[in-house]
């Protein structure tokens, strides 16, 4: 499958149609941004690590029968993926208090959730994806209440298998942003999971081991991230 015209560029990655109007390219870029894209710089080979950690993921949800977009890794910065029509919702699962949540509720950060919480979020980068619910949903037509419905589903489903799948791997998953979309009439799950979308901390020692280090200057960026790509990738072929 051959890269044809580019489809869109986003903060992270750059999306080519090719050959079959079916199946895209997502390009992985190292480009990093923060705070709604107050705060750019780029974290050396994250594409390369985002893409391989992200592919290993979603095979795993696939096998757990989770319908996702992933289709086949491609090269190092490269996977093909069915094309979407993006639900403009992000589902955020949370378990673990960090983040908007923290500051929200005045939680301390690290507090265990006895339940794990889920949120929607309207995508809109002009507006700093503002928080909303399902009445914001149903009132401007982001999607219906079936859909709705199934991205609660999918989400702790999903939520209920990486819990585990990162505490075996020796990390704490704390948060996470999901995206959907729709494909031949049904919901699959798209974008990517990694460092860049979720808070994972060390499950011994509660160091951060994701974006958080680049947003606030912790330091140790890339081999953070090369540490999950360890743990994730280690023992998994691709
Ligand atoms: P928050 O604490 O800033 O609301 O973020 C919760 C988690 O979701 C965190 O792991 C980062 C991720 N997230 C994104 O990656 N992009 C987004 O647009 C949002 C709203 C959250």
């Amino acid at each position: 499958m051959k890269r044809q015209k580019q489809l869109y560029e986003g903060k992270s990655k750059i999306i080519f149609n090719t050959d079959d109007p079916d199946l895209v390219i997502q390009y992985f870029k190292d480009d990093a941004s923060a705070f709604n894209g107050v705060k750019k710089g780029t974290i050396v080979d994250k594409g390369v690590i985002n893409n391989h950690i992200s592919a290993v993921i979603y095979r795993f949800l696939e096998s757990k029968g989770i319908p996702t977009h992933y289709v086949e890794h491609m090269s190092d910065r490269e996977q093909l993926t069915k094309k979407l029509d993006i639900i403009m919702v992000e589902v955020v699962l949370r378990n673990v208090v960090a983040g908007s949540l923290a500051k929200r509720m005045g939680r301390p950060e690290g507090e265990v959730l006895k339940n794990p919480i889920l949120e929607f979020y309207y995508k809109d980068d002009d507006l700093g994806d503002p928080m909303i619910n399902e009445y914001h949903i149903r009132e401007f037509g982001l999607a219906t209440d079936d859909e709705v419905q199934q991205l609660k589903d999918f989400g702790f489903k999903i939520n209920d298998l990486l819990v585990e799948y990162f505490k075996e791997r020796g990390i704490r998953l704390v948060d996470y942003k999901l995206e959907f979309g729709r494909h031949q009439g049904k919901i699959l799950l798209g974008d990517e999971i990694s460092p860049d979308g979720c808070r994972l901390w060390d499950l011994k020692t509660d160091e951060k081991l994701d974006k958080d280090r680049f947003r606030f200057n912790l330091g140790k960026v890339e081999e953070k991230y090369q540490e999950v790509y360890n743990l994730i990738c280690g023992d998994a072929k691709i």
